[in-house]
């Protein structure tokens, strides 16, 4: 039947409230082998990946596990089986340690106790095995983000699945975290284990595929062997058509100086140190450098967010206070932060809230009451501007799917009508098609004369973007080039120029 395929997943329909997301979708996955699982925001990988792992119950559809029928009531079940889930929302009790999180729902016990000594020192050998520096007994909550994923990824293969899920693993993590996630992939297809893979990087599909299976709109498109892709053709398949440019032309025109930086320093580690720069009206600058450059923190210090131990800011020559958010937000900035995801969203709220509630006071007529029609019709207009996938306004942001929710929160910072818009990874999750449509707004409230900061890890959507490129290294400003006078290799070299020997230790 099907024996030739480790997973084998058959024919699955599953709808919300009569909205119908997967339509007969298929997937074949062998063993020892990676199989991307590619298709736009809310085309419906999670959807389908959940319903492997008995989150969801299809309403039709069959999976085999090497040959035989199964349908997994729950995680455990599915966990007992050999298939494990990373999945694209963390979900851990910060509160307790690291090996607690591991073992959670499954400690060793000595007796009728926990036997602590086992856990930590089995904590330790996947360490190990995995490559990874962490103490088993630090608590989740002094972790970063990118740390909190590695646990998650490690959990994962603790179960010693023959089928493991990831689904966008990389989106926090930093570039050497990426790489070690592909060396234990590595191990893992050596192992015999199959890997379902779901990224929207394009460098990291051809890096780790075998094969790819690509779905649209909930309909099953069809499965290549990478060998036989090209990034056009993937492209093609998610979005149904030729993608005409990544990037649409860039028609601001960036004017007298808006915003002058000077000697901008924080008291705190990271640090960032003596950052000069001027922003033009209309003018989108990008901010490139390695992982810990101090970009996050750059923008987080413009914004109020972090302990200046020098600074100045002006605004057309006039100095301003911006030493909280709150003020910064009353000068009009605003910052849309890296971890949005984590921080951001009000998950039982609907769009409608979600969208407008950084912008709640300007939605008050003058007796205090909310002037709905406004709201909605803002809420509406954002939904259209930038595709989000929904039924409508007035359903729960958790409902939608990572990607879409990743456009909620970036309206919501639109909508508060900025002067200056600081933006950090902005795409990040965000699918090729969809991308091309938030450049798009980015570029136009650039052309209404809003003066834009925008830190990316991807050099493409730096040069595709922005007018001018500052990079940082090591807390400090290397170099400010003209992007139409640049090349990628500049601005490595300027990324590199501060580094010394001493590596900053990750993980
Ligand atoms: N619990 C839910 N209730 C209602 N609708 C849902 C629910 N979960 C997902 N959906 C809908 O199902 C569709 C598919 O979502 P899914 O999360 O599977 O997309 P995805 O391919 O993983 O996208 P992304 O790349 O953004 O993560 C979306 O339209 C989403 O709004
Ligand atoms: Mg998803």
């Amino acid at each position: 039947m099907h024996e030739e395929y480790l997973l084998s997943i058959k024919d699955v329909c599953k709808s919300f409230s009569g909205v119908k997301v997967l339509k007969n979708v298929c997937l074949n996955i062998k063993a020892g082998t990676v199989h991307s699982l590619m298709g736009e925001n809310g085309a419906g990988k999670s959807t389908l990946m959940k319903c492997l792992f008995g989150i969801y119950k299809q309403d039709s559809g069959e999976f085999f596990l090497e040959g035989e029928a199964f349908n997994f009531t729950d995680p455990k079940h599915a966990l007992e089986h050999g298939v494990s889930m990373v999945h694209q929302e963390l979900n851990q009790v910060t509160k307790r340690t690291i090996s607690d999180n591991i073992w959670l729902g499954r400690y060793p016990t000595k007796g009728p106790f926990v036997d602590e000594k086992k856990m930590y020192n089995d904590t330790m050998a996947l360490f190990q095995r995995l490559n990874i520096h962490l103490d088993p007994r630090t608590r989740l909550d002094k972790l970063s983000v990118s740390q909190r994923q590695m646990v998650e990824i490690a959990k994962a293969v603790s179960y010693d699945a023959k089928v493991i899920v990831l689904d966008e693993p990389t989106s926090s993590l930093t570039a050497h975290e990426v790489e070690m996630l592909f060396d234990i992939m590595k191990v893992l297809k050596n192992e015999g284990v199959g890997i379902v893979y779901i990224s929207h990087k394009m460098e990291e599909i051809f890096e780790v595929s075998d094969e790819v299976t690509v779905l649209r709109d909930g309909f099953y498109i069809g499965t290549e062997d990478i060998k036989n892709l090209t990034m056009e053709k993937i492209v093609n398949m998610m979005v149904g058509r030729e993608l005409e440019d990544r990037f649409p032309p860039k028609e601001n025109k960036p004017g007298d100086v808006h915003m002058t930086v000077k000697n901008l320093s924080t008291r705190y580690a990271p640090e960032i140190q003596d950052v000069n720069f001027e922003l033009r009206r209309g003018e989108i600058l990008g901010v490139a450098g390695l992982v810990g450059a101090g970009r996050t923190e750059m923008v987080e210090a413009l914004f109020g967010a972090r302990t200046l131990r020098t600074g100045e800011i002006f605004i057309d020559g006039k100095k301003i206070d911006n030493s909280s958010p709150h003020k910064a937000i009353n000068n009009r900035f605003a910052l849309l932060t890296e971890e949005r995801r984590e921080t951001g969203i009000y998950p039982v709220a609907d769009i409608t809230f979600n969208s407008t509630i950084s912008n709640i006071k300007s939605y008050k007529n003058k007796a205090g009451f909310l002037i709905d029609r406004k709201m909605k019709d803002d809420t509406d207009e954002q939904i259209r501007a930038m595709r989000i996938k929904t039924p409508n306004r007035r359903e729960k942001i958790r409902a939608l799917s990572g990607g879409n929710q990743q456009k909620v929160i970036i309206g919501r910072w639109l909508l508060t009508d900025p002067d200056i818009l600081l933006l950090d990874e902005p795409t990040r999750g965000i699918d090729v098609g969809a991308k091309y449509e938030i450049y798009q707004l980015i570029i136009n409230l650039a052309k209404r004369g809003k003066s834009i900061i925008v830190v990316s890890s991807e050099m493409p959507e730096l040069l595709g973007i922005t007018n001018r490129i500052m990079v940082m290294s090591n807390g400090r400003v290397s170099g400010i080039v003209n992007t139409d006078e640049t090349t990628q290799t500049e601005i490595f070299n300027l990324s590199a120029k501060y580094l010394n020997n001493t590596r900053e230790a990750e993980v």
